[in-house]
C-alpha cells in the first residue's frame, strides 16, 4: 500500500541530474562494453573412426557367440568382454582397474581406466554399462556405449592427450540388474573423492537401428555440450524422456554428482514427428530388439553410432581440456536505458563469455538505477536460460531515490556463459529514472 505521495513527481520538484538525459540515453545500444575473462581454450576433437568402434562391437559379438550368446552379468560372455577393453586400455597407456562385486550370487567386475595427469581434483568421467542381459549379445545395448567410450579412451591416448580435467573412463557391471555396478563403485568412492568428481557422462544405447537424438536434462553445462555438438551437425535434439534414472548416470546424480548422456531410443515408438526430422520408421520402436537376441551388429543404426561416439570425444575434449577462469571476474553494461514510468519492463544484457562450467553460488550484481521514487522499481537478475531472480520487489512506502546496492545470487544452478539481464519495471505512476550500469562479478 501507497503512503501519501506528493501531487507532482519529484523530478519536477527537484532538478534531479541524470533524468533529463534519459531520452538520449534510452536511444543507445545495450551492448556489454566489458569482458574481462581470459579466453578459455579447448582442443578439438579428432573424428572417432566408426571403422573402429564397429570393430569393438564384433568383438562383443563374437565373445557372445562364443559364450552361450550373451555377455550378462555371472556369466562368461560379460568377463570376456571386460577382458577385451582392459587390454586394449592397458596397451594404449591407461591405468586401469577391475573392481569386483558380488550381486546375485555371482561375482560381477566394473572396469576403471585413468589417464595420467590432469587436476586430481577436477575429475571428468565418461561410462557405459558394459553387461547385456542374458537374452541376447546386447550390441546396441549396451555394446555401442561400451564401444563409444573405449574408442574416445583410445584417442585420447593416440593424441597423447594432456587435458586440464583428470580424465577416468569406467565399464560397469550389472547395470541389466538395477545399476548394481556403478553404484557399488560410487558407494565405495570415498566421499573426498566423490566430491572431486566435476562430471559424469553416460553411454547408454547410442546406436539404435531407428535412431532418435536424445540429450539428457540435468547438468546445463554438459547438456549445453552435446547440444553445441549437434547444433554443429545441423541435427536436432530432444530431451531424454524415455526413463530418467533408468541408467547409470542414475547412481551419480543420486550423490549430486553434475551428469549428462546421450540415447538413441530403447522400445518406445518414434512418431512421425520424430521420423520427419530424423529419418528412419515412424510407428515402429527405436530399438525393436531391445533386450532380446536379435540385438546383435545387425542392430545399429552406423550414421547415429559414428555421430554419438564423436558427440563423446567432444565432450570430453571440451570438458577435459578446458582452462579454469579465476573468479573475480566482472562484466559490465554501462549503456543507460530509460525506465518508462508506470510501463513495460526494460532489460540491459551483458554477454559472459569465457567462463566454464555453472555461475557460482555467490554471482554478485552491482546494480546503478537512478530514480526519483526507487519503490516504483522491481528489479530482477535473468539468467541465460531466462531463469528470473528476484533483487528488489516495489514498495509503497520506500519514497527514497536510486537504488545503488549489491545483490547477492546463488546460481550456481545456471551456465555461467550466456546473455545475462537486468530486468527493471516501474509499477506505479508518476516517478521514473533509467539504468546508469549494473555488472556482474563472478
Ligand atoms: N539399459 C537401459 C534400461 O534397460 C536402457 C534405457 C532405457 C535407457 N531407457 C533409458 C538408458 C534412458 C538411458 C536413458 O533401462
Ligand atoms: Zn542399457
Ligand atoms: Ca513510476
Amino acid at each position: 500500500m501507497r503512503l501519501s505521495r506528493p501531487a507532482l513527481p519529484r523530478a519536477l520538484r527537484r532538478a534531479t541530474a541524470g533524468v533529463a538525459t534519459l531520452a538520449a540515453a534510452g536511444l543507445l545500444a545495450a551492448t556489454a562494453p566489458a569482458a574481462l575473462a581470459a579466453p578459455s581454450p579447448t582442443l578439438a576433437a579428432p573424428d572417432i573412426p566408426l571403422a573402429n568402434v564397429k570393430a569393438h562391437l564384433s568383438q562383443f559379438q563374437s565373445i557372445a557367440t562364443a559364450n552361450g550368446g550373451n555377455r550378462a552379468h555371472g556369466r562368461p560372455g560379460y568377463k570376456a568382454s571386460i577382458d577385451y577393453a582392459k587390454a586394449k586400455l592397458d596397451a594404449a597407456g591407461f591405468t586401469t582397474t577391475v573392481q569386483q562385486f558380488t550381486s546375485s550370487g555371482a561375482t560381477g567386475y566394473n572396469l576403471i581406466a585413468d589417464w595420467p595427469g590432469g587436476d586430481p581434483n577436477k575429475v571428468l568421467m565418461a561410462g557405459a554399462h558394459l553387461d547385456s542381459v542374458s537374452s541376447g549379445p546386447g550390441i546396441n545395448d549396451n555394446g555401442s556405449g561400451s564401444a563409444g567410450v573405449l574408442e574416445t579412451a583410445l584417442a585420447v591416448s593416440r593424441a597423447q592427450l594432456e587435458p586440464t580435467k583428470h580424465l577416468r573412463f569406467a565399464w560397469w557391471g550389472a547395470e541389466e540388474l538395477g545399476l548394481i555396478g556403478s553404484k557399488y563403485y560410487v558407494n565405495n568412492l570415498p566421499s573426498t573423492e566423490r566430491s572431486k568428481v566435476s562430471g559424469y557422462l553416460n553411454f547408454d544405447m547410442i546406436g539404435s537401428p531407428n535412431p532418435g537424438y536424445f540429450v539428457y536434462d540435468d547438468d546445463p553445462v554438459i547438456e549445453k555440450t552435446f547440444k553445441d555438438y549437434y547444433a554443429g551437425l545441423n541435427v536436432p535434439t530432444e530431451i531424454e524422456t524415455e526413463g530418467d534414472g533408468r541408467s547409470d548416470h542414475a547412481s551419480f546424480k543420486n550423490v549430486g554428482i553434475p551428469v549428462g548422456g546421450l540415447f538413441t531410443g530403447a522400445s518406445r515408438t518414434k512418431s512421425s514427428a520424430q521420423a520427419q526430422k530424423w529419418g528412419g520408421t515412424a510407428g515402429q520402436a527405436f530399438d525393436r530388439c531391445y533386450h532380446s537376441s536379435c540385438d546383435t551388429t545387425a542392430n545399429i543404426n552406423d550414421t547415429a553410432l559414428d555421430r554419438n561416439s564423436d558427440a563423446i570425444a567432444h565432450a570430453v575434449w571440451t570438458l577435459g581440456t578446458e582452462t579454469p577462469v579465476p573468479p573475480g571476474d566482472t562484466y559490465e553494461n554501462t549503456a543507460d536505458v530509460a525506465i518508462p514510468d508506470n510501463g513495460a519492463a526494460v532489460t540491459s544484457t551483458v554477454n559472459v563469455t569465457g567462463r566454464t562450467g555453472n555461475a557460482p553460488a555467490t554471482l554478485k550484481a552491482d546494480v546503478d538505477i537512478r530514480h526519483t521514487w526507487r519503490g516504483d522499481v522491481v528489479v530482477d537478475l535473468l539468467a541465460p536460460d531466462g531463469t528470473a531472480y528476484r533483487l528488489k520487489n516495489s514498495s509503497g512506502n520506500d519514497s527514497a531515490d536510486n537504488i545503488i546496492a549489491t545483490y547477492t545470487v546463488n546460481a550456481s544452478s545456471e551456465a555461467a556463459n550466456g546473455a545475462w539481464k537486468l530486468r527493471v519495471q516501474d509499477v506505479a505512476a508518476q516517478d521514473t529514472g533509467y539504468i546508469n550500469s549494473w555488472k556482474l562479478t563472478f
